[in-house]
């Protein structure tokens, strides 16, 4: 059965942690489903960690696509969460709809996310109301990033703290079932996850929210010369492949790949009649 928003909401009542992690393409969504792991994030940071860009925001509607579809294909258990990119939603809340509506349609996703709090209600009621579950996403919301001036922590004034537990409790009231809370104080966190009744899933916000999502690339070490703060790494993947490639290429270049029993073998009367008739 796959996990629903429900569950998710139960699991907060229960004080279960739920665990979100991204994924990008079919291996890596069939992996983090083996492991266990009960809501999988399509995020729009594959702009940095799958498509080489240097921010969120050129990634586009179709691009996101392209890969949802591949997540959705390797699970069946698990609650996709596809990520809206920068515009897709910004312009009106009909086009936000719309957009939501192709996650679900073609990319095969159960849910979406978008950053923004309580300017964004209006937009996130139009797509609830619509039936399709909208997660929300303050604080550090990397598509404002020019706006933010940087990727630094926020509410950390009384104001700004002030504005995002407000923010929550707007998303709350607008019908999201769970809300994103990226690079804030661990005890602001805290205060929001005890203010909402759904879910707070926390980046880089310490430990008290209801679940956690990271992106994978970062906790399997993908990257071998960045991480960020809030990341902690489970796996040197980077170096893991750079020398399995390394061993492929020196067995290449002695001649030591492939070996016969990487090889086709003929049937010896086959070559021995090509042999002697090879016209
Ligand atoms: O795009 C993403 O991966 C995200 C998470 C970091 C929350 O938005």
């Amino acid at each position: 059965m796959r996990v629903s928003i429900t569950q998710l909401k139960e699991m907060k009542q229960r004080g279960e942690k739920i665990v979100v992690l991204t994924a990008y393409d079919y291996p890596t969504a069939q992996m983090v489903e083996r492991a266990g792991v009960p809501v999988i994030l399509v995020g729009d940071s594959l702009g940095n960690v799958v498509l080489g860009y240097e921010s969120t925001l050129p990634v586009t509607m179709d691009e996101m696509l392209h890969h949802t579809k591949a997540v959705t294909r390797a699970v069946k258990n698990v609650l996709v969460v596809g990520d809206m990119p920068f515009m897709s939603y910004q312009v009106s809340a009909d086009e936000a709809l719309r957009n939501a509506a192709r996650f679900m349609q073609e990319g095969g996703a159960q849910a979406v996310k978008l950053e923004g709090g309580a300017g964004m209600c209006g937009t996130v009621k139009r797509i609830v109301d619509a039936g399709i579950p909208v997660m929300g996403h303050i604080g550090l919301t990397p598509q404002s990033i020019y706006q933010l001036g940087g990727f630094k922590a926020q509410g950390k004034t009384v104001e700004a703290a002030k504005q995002l537990v407000a923010d929550a409790k707007a998303l709350e009231q607008a019908g999201a079932f769970a809300v994103v809370l990226e690079t804030i104080p661990a005890e602001l966190a805290s205060f929001i996850s005890k203010q909402i009744s759904i879910p707070s899933i926390g980046i880089g916000a310490g430990a008290a929210c209801d679940g956690q999502v990271q992106v994978v690339s970062d906790i399997l070490g993908f990257f071998g010369d960045f991480m960020p703060k809030h990341a902690r790494r489970y796996a040197h993947m980077a170096d893991y492949i750079c020398n399995a490639v390394a061993q492929y290429a020196r067995d290449v270049t002695a001649g030591d790949f492939p070996a016969a029993k990487e090889s086709i073998e003929m049937p010896p009367n086959v070559m021995q009649a090509v042999m002697e008739d090879p016209a």
